[in-house]
């Protein structure tokens, strides 16, 4: 997969993207990072990339002009096309679906905002999706641009080690994680659950589905519910929540 980031500070997503697991990925050539300065397509002895808002009010809008030259000529440095996404906090929610979809293709570019984000016509011409990590403001698409190459580059074929682990993620089945343990067994601030140490794989795996349903159910309720599940699951969150000393039945 190959990947193109057009920023004020492209080397700022290629320093994230060089550690771990998304690191990794690149050596083992699963992913290619770009990196394209919109500065470097800007006219004149100031090179400008912004400037102020029509209408008025406060912080400074990117040009139209170096951004498009940049994209243009990253979408020119290959012949796969490349699918646009610009990072905004006006955008659709990211989500793990939509990082699912993101890793299946094969080029993406992720375009990066500074300041009040980019002149509207910018995005309507060359823009397939806008999207944000989170309701909340940043200084820039920098940091979500890294968020979205970490997320897709672990899903690419062959970045994990262990061939489970991006199945057992949390969200991949539309719930939190189980919590996890390692040694000790015993510890000052607590001992590991039984049923971890029991060695009956299906006693574990019940256990960690009605953890997986508790935690969402208490932490995301937005992400359950409980009317919607399956008997099994309804079950499990009802014992869940009577071992917790919680309301018996909120889950039904
Ligand atoms: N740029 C600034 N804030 C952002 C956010 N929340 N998500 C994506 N890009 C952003």
């Amino acid at each position: 997969m190959r990947i193109d980031v057009i920023s004020l500070f492209p080397e700022f997503v290629a320093q994230c993207a060089g550690f771990g697991v998304v690191g990794r990925a690149q050596e083992r050539g699963l992913l290619a990072l770009h990196g394209w300065n919109p500065r470097d397509y800007a006219e004149g002895n100031y090179r400008r990339v912004d400037d102020r808002p029509f209408g008025g009010g406060p912080g400074m809008v990117m040009l139209i002009d170096p951004l498009r030259a940049c994209l243009q000529a990253a979408r020119a440095a290959d012949p796969t096309p490349a699918h646009v996404v610009y990072l905004s906090p006006q955008g659709q929610p990211l989500t793990q679906a939509k990082v699912r979809e993101l890793a299946g293709r094969e080029r993406l570019v992720l375009l990066c905002g500074r300041y009040e984000g980019v002149d509207e016509r910018l995005v309507q011409a060359e823009v397939d999706e806008e999207l944000s990590i989170g309701d909340y403001v940043l200084s820039g698409g920098e940091l979500a641009a890294a968020v979205v190459v970490d997320a897709v580059a672990r899903l690419q074929e062959g970045a994990l080690n262990d061939a489970e682990s991006a199945a057992q993620d949390s969200f991949e089945d539309g719930l939190l994680d189980c919590p996890h343990y390692t040694r000790p067994v015993e510890h000052a601030l607590g001992k590991v659950p039984d049923v971890l140490l029991s060695g009956n794989h299906a006693d574990i795996a019940r256990w960690r589905r009605m953890q997986a349903l508790g935690r969402t159910f208490l932490r995301r309720p937005d992400l359950l519910d409980p009317a919607t599940l399956a008997p099994a699951d309804r079950r499990l969150l009802d014992e869940f929540l009577a071992r917790q000393g919680g309301e018996p039945g909120a889950g039904t």
